[in-house]
């Protein structure tokens, strides 16, 4: 059976391109909460009595999609996958408590990374919308000029909007954090090292899980 690994981090600190190496390395499927709503964005979700009628609105305000919604989406991905990494999910305890009910963890690892550092690299990521891979206009930028003329920034990659992502990630998922320290099982990685230092550590733990 393939390995349920969990991987936590504030906006920025790198579980996307953390999650697509460990998909590949270890043949995983990589469930992502953020690219499944963005694959959704324009769902109506009206019907159901929230605030806002779509995915898209709560988005690009920075503020978290309903759970109803979200969970959802994670319990049909879970249910498909063998083993998994799970990225964006949970962000808040009541998500956490509703995970532990539908499945079980080998590993969950926390990527640890400085605030100033998050908006330098949430508002300078880069996106390939053909593949999907993730670029940042200092860090890691293609060499190929038609890879590099085709890149686009997310709708909440502004300053503003990382801001308030922040804010909501210190409020509702930081004690998702603290949740699983307290019950020992969280694995925590320094991920201001550089993008290969940080897979290092978190494939040892996966290894290992
Ligand atoms: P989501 O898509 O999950 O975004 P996020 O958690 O805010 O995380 P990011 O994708 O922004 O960052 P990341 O940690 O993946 O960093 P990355 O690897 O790209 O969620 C978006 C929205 O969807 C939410 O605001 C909410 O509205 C909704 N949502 C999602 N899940 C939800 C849920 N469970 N419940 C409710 N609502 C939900 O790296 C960032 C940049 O840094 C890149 O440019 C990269 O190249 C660079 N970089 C990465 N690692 C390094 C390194 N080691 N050194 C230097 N640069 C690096």
């Amino acid at each position: 059976m393939g390995k349920h690994i969990l991987l936590l981090g504030a906006p920025g600190a790198g579980k996307g391109t953390q999650s697509k190496r460990l998909a590949d390395e270890f043949d995983l499927e990589h469930v992502t909460t953020g690219d499944a709503l963005r694959a959704n964005k324009d769902m109506d979700i009206g019907h159901m009595d929230f605030e806002y009628d779509t995915p898209r609105e709560y988005m690009d305000a920075g503020e978290l999609v309903p759970d109803d919604v979200v969970n959802e989406i994670v319990k049909t991905a879970l249910q498909n996958a063998d083993g998994y990494v799970l990225d964006g999910y949970p962000r808040n305890l009541d998500q956490a408590q509703y995970l532990s009910e539908i499945t079980d963890l080998d590993a969950v690892v926390y990527l640890d990374v400085d605030e100033d550092e998050l908006v330098r690299r949430l508002t300078g990521r880069r996106l390939d919308p053909d593949t999907g891979d993730i670029y940042h206009t200092e860090f890691d930028m293609p060499d190929d000029e038609e890879i590099r003329g085709r890149l686009v920034q997310r709708d909440d990659d502004t300053e503003e909007t990382v801001r308030e992502r922040l804010n909501v990630y210190h409020e509702n998922t930081s004690p998702v954090v603290e949740h699983y320290r307290d019950r020992g099982v969280l694995v925590e990685v320094d991920g201001e090292q550089t993008p290969d230092e940080v897979f290092e550590d978190v494939a040892d733990v996966v290894e290992d899980a």
